[in-house]
């Protein structure tokens, strides 16, 4: 398992000053593109998804690089996956909550969840946290229970997992 965590470490690239000067971008595009290490990035989650969380409902997958986790996660669970999304992007009812000022409102689909049902919320990557944090609330929301969130990369430094108070989080690379 410390080969395949290895193997999906290998392809994260790290670029200095993006999208601003100071800020250390960590870009999953190899992984994407690599169809070996992408399956074992799923076989990775997967492991980590059955012994924690036997019974889910459904994986719910943030806008957008948290879809890209997300759908094939929920796929290989035998599950369905439901999208949070930024504003105006959803039809219906929406719930919408916002989440920073330079980000906006993030939305789900008021029927996606209903009362009770179990989710687990799954991400790329958690920096301050605030994007999972607003996730969380919106599923509260919906009265859905939030068994906990999942990102591939946390960015340790800022303290991002706090933000989530008791809910339970996962990560499986952390970086400073
Ligand atoms: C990035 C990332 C997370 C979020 C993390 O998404 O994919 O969703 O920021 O930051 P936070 O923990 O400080 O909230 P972004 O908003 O850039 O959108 P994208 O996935 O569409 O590129
Ligand atoms: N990489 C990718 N997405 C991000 C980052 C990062 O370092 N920080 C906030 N969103």
């Amino acid at each position: 398992s410390d080969g395949r965590l290895r193997a999906v470490r290998d392809r994260v690239r790290s670029f200095p000053d993006f999208p601003q000067p100071g800020v250390l971008f960590r870009d999953i595009s190899p992984l994407l593109k690599d169809p070996v290490a992408f399956r074992t990035l799923i076989d990775l989650l997967e492991d980590h998804v059955r012994a924690s969380f036997p019974k889910i409902d459904f994986v719910v997958g943030l806008d957008s690089r948290g879809f890209l986790i997300g759908t094939p996660l929920a796929q290989r669970l035998g599950i369905g996956f439901v999208p949070v999304r930024k504003k105006g992007k959803l039809p219906g009812a929406t719930e919408s909550i916002s989440y920073s000022l330079e980000y906006g409102r993030l939305e789900i689909q008021s029927d996606a969840v209903e009362a009770g049902q179990k989710v687990l919320i799954v991400d790329d990557l958690l920096a301050t946290g605030g994007t999972m944090r607003a996730a969380c609330e919106l599923l509260k929301r919906l009265k859905a229970e939030v068994l906990g969130c999942l990102v591939i990369i946390e960015l340790k430094a800022l303290k991002g997992s706090e933000k989530l108070n008791s809910i339970p989080f996962y990560s499986l690379l952390q970086y400073d």
